[in-house]
């Protein structure tokens, strides 16, 4: 889907919905211009040491939860690598049967592995306990300060995408941009109160782990909630090696790109609702604050927040593929059971989940695919429940909100 936006008038509304006073809204982007250019001297003198890491022991002995010692650095950048979270034969034997998979269809399609999002390899990867435990980790990061969102961060439910499997020296690679909508974060009604103390003037209390109007949100081509985007390494990675660059500042490059907009006399225009570019033409700043991750190994799980610029390397230097898959971090909410409906739907086909339908126009080579196309009864208990497929259960632990969100959310799948 191309849409083509008035984007004087939406920025134009932004203004008469949150009246911000021109020079108060000036002074904030002074300020942060001030901030943003120390962090990325810190950013640069750092390099790929500035993204946090840890080990998936360190999560299991803190209960599930980012462990203390990176907590505080995984809300500031924005993004966390956790290691070792599948033994690395197994992911290598899941990204065989992606590629057997993909290969034995691939003779009469001719189609790219980064389409290729029902091989039985990849559900066996989102499904694995240790990633789904991952994944409830970093749905917890999130809050609800209001008490009134209807989420469940502990009942994750899964976005099907696909993967990367990309051989040394192929050309490849993105430029910087940002997912989860574009234009939609000025103009939708919802979605862009998630900013209001940008558009005040007050980008320092802008809390990104708030769930408030997340939940609610539907957008053109972006009708799941993905709290966090991310992938499980599928072979060694890092820097020249073709692999993803992020923007470690969250809520400064947040602001930074939303207050451009709203302060530039000569504004550029953007292409598309489902992601929005954050080439160097337009946010110089973003792009001088990438770094590429630290070196992984397969069965690494790398996450970035929703809202955090990142590209992809244009060079492969390495001498091995550089292939990951791509599993972001979701918690059951009722927009992503609406969504699991769909989804269903789109599965059954065997073809692209329907965001990407709804973005291409088309379900994607895989619905043609003959072989070894996986069935509901393939996948496991956990990986049915995060799919839809089966009800969460309500449990004993769980608080009133939470039982009456798992029962909405079970209702709305069916059950
Ligand atoms: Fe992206």
């Amino acid at each position: 889907m191309v849409a083509h936006w008035d984007q004087k008038g939406v920025i134009q509304k932004v203004k008469e919905d949150y009246q911000p006073k021109e020079d108060v809204l000036q002074a904030s982007y002074d300020r942060l211009l001030t901030v943003i250019k120390e962090k990325i001297a810190e950013i640069q003198r750092q390099g790929p040491k500035f993204i946090p890491e840890c080990d998936f022991t360190d999560v299991e002995a803190n209960n599930g939860q980012v462990p203390e010692e990176v907590l505080q650095r995984v809300k500031d950048t924005g993004c966390l690598i956790i290691h070792n979270v599948i033994p690395d034969e197994e992911v290598l034997q899941r990204k065989k049967e992606i590629e057997d998979y993909w290969y034995g269809n691939q003779e009469r399609l001719g189609v790219k592995a980064r389409g290729v999002m029902n091989a039985l390899g990849l559900f066996k990867l989102r499904e694995h306990p240790n990633l789904v435990k991952c994944i409830v980790a970093a749905n917890s990061l999130w809050h609800d300060p209001s008490g009134d969102v209807e989420w469940c961060p502990t009942k994750p439910m899964v976005y099907l995408d696909g993967c990367r499997i990309r051989n040394p020296g192929e050309e490849g690679g993105m430029l910087a941009h940002v997912d989860s909508g574009g234009i939609e974060r000025w103009w939708h009604d919802e979605y862009k109160q998630c900013y209001k103390a940008v558009w005040e003037g007050k980008w320092e209390e802008l809390d990104s782990y708030d769930v408030s109007y997340r939940t609610t949100s539907p957008l053109p081509t972006n009708k799941f909630f993905r709290a966090f985007q991310g992938w499980i390494a599928m072979s060694e990675a890092g820097q020249d090696k073709g692999t993803i660059r992020l923007c470690p500042m969250l809520k400064e490059q947040t602001a930074y790109y939303l207050l451009k907009q709203l302060l530039d006399k000569e504004l550029k225009h953007w292409p598309t609702v489902h992601s929005m570019s954050l080439r160097n033409e337009l946010f110089p700043l973003i792009n001088d604050a990438l770094v590429t991750i630290p070196d992984v190994q397969p069965g690494d799980y790398v996450l970035w927040h929703c809202d955090l610029g990142h590209s992809v390397e244009y060079t492969h230097n390495g001498e091995k593929d550089s292939s990951v898959a791509y599993i972001g971090a979701s918690p059951m909410c009722p927009m992503n059971a609406e969504y699991l409906v769909r989804q269903h739907e789109t599965f059954l086909k065997g073809g692209k989940g329907p965001d990407f339908v709804d973005r291409d126009g088309d379900g994607g080579p895989e619905a043609d695919f003959t072989e070894s196309r996986p069935a509901i009864d393939d996948l496991s208990d956990i990986g049915k429940k995060m799919m839809g497929f089966l009800p969460y259960e309500v449990n004993e632990d769980d608080d009133e909100k939470t039982r009456e969100v798992t029962l909405k959310c079970n209702k709305i799948l069916g059950f």
